[in-house]
């Protein structure tokens, strides 16, 4: 028997899900080609090519009503990477909630009329059966707490495996842990952790300077890149959780606690003509032998959806591996896919974890 896809709902059709579409077709279209980026090429049965996106939903009065291949180039995504095959799968409206910050509002262009969210609601489920989506990935704006608990409850409504890529705490809260693991429900979050992103590399160097017995008296992390992502977190009050979840992802690397006024690490700044590239300007200092003072300093510059894409990809896969099996609750995988997972490990660890899910250990 033919094996069946993995159908996925999106919810915001922004640049990450440009990046993760693009790239699965970019793949599809040379067979031939190595697939970078993925932790396997397989997992369980489960080929990337095999994920289908079934059903998406935005905001942006440009995005909704279109056909997904279309709905990805439109502004303001800026990933273009390969054109797509025509898909069935059309943009549909969700409830606006918290999701638009004052500084990306006439770039996202929501509809000038929205739906009821209340209305939304039913026809929002509806649209989840009748697809037959079975796993939501979260993909919405910094700072949309209102509107992530809607999505949770509609994952928890229809079933749906939820993956939560953004920095509002579902997975790592208790409380929605609970009700997840009562539906019997997979959840994996929070907050996407990229392939070699600030936060993994800042994590690794971290670890080597405690591990190699130097300490760590102070270190900060900036980040600047030139999407909307980046202009969104320009608005200081959305980015509580995203400091919270890129500053635990580090300290918990280190062996001493840093005071609040040791460690700085967070979105920095908007810089336009970056686009989708992003630059982490990373520095760590300390003491070694002796009392002698070090430091270091690195900076990384990487395409910032790439970076994510292939890390969902497995998460996907992952959530659906879980479905398979009936297991509902948190997914301990998270530690390894995600910034701010209910229990930080160290990334070996992380990893085993994961073979270990893999092999059913
Ligand atoms: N490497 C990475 O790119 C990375 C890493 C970690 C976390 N993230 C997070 O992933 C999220 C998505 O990033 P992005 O670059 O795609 O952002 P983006 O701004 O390009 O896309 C967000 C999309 O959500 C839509 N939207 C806004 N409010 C909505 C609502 N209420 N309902 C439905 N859709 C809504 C917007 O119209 C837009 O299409 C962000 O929170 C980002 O911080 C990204």
């Amino acid at each position: 028997m033919p094996k069946k896809p993995i159908r996925v709902g999106v919810v915001g059709v922004g640049n990450c899900f440009a990046g993760l579409i693009q790239g699965i077709e970019f793949y599809r279209r040379d067979p031939a080609k190595k697939v970078i980026g993925l932790m396997h090429r397989k997992i369980g049965p489960y080929n990337f090519k095999d994920i289908d996106f079934v059903s998406a939903f935005d905001v942006g009065a440009n995005k909704i009503g279109k056909p997904l291949n279309k709905a990805v180039f439109s502004s303001p995504n800026l990933v273009k990477w390969t054109a797509l095959a025509p898909s069935r799968t059309i943009v549909r409206e969700g409830p606006i909630l918290d999701g638009v910050g004052i500084y990306v509002l006439n770039k996202i262009k929501p509809l000038k009329k929205p739906t009821d969210p209340e209305k939304l609601r039913e026809k929002i489920i509806k649209e989840i059966k009748n697809t037959g989506a079975e796993i939501l990935v979260n993909y919405l704006p910094v700072g949309s707490q209102k509107a992530t608990e809607f999505w949770a409850e509609m994952a928890l409504e229809t079933k749906c495996a939820f993956i939560n890529c953004i920095p509002v705490f579902i997975a790592s809260n208790t409380n929605w842990i609970k009700r997840f693991e009562e539906a019997g429900v997979p959840i994996i979050g929070d907050d996407i952790k990229g392939q070699i992103g600030a936060t993994i590399v800042h994590r690794v160097l971290a670890r080597l300077c405690d591990e190699r017995g130097a300490t760590i008296e102070k270190t900060y992390q900036l980040n600047v890149g030139g999407n909307t992502d980046f202009l969104n977190m320009k608005e200081f009050e959305r980015l509580k959780s995203k400091k919270i979840s890129k500053t635990q992802a580090v300290v918990s690397q280190i062996k001493k606690s840093l005071k609040a006024n040791e460690v700085y690490i967070g979105p920095s700044d908007f810089i336009p003509f970056l686009g989708n590239t992003k630059l982490a300007f990373i520095r760590v200092e300390g003491k070694m032998f002796a009392e002698i003072p070090y430091s270091l300093e690195l900076r990384l510059e990487v395409d910032d959806k790439a970076n994510s894409a292939g890390i969902v990809i497995d998460a996907i896969r992952l959530a659906k591996l879980a479905l398979n099996r009936e297991i509902g609750g948190y997914l301990e995988v998270s530690s390894y896919l995600m910034k701010h997972p209910l229990r930080q490990k160290t990334d070996d660890e992380a990893r085993q974890i994961v073979e270990d899910f893999i092999k059913r250990k």
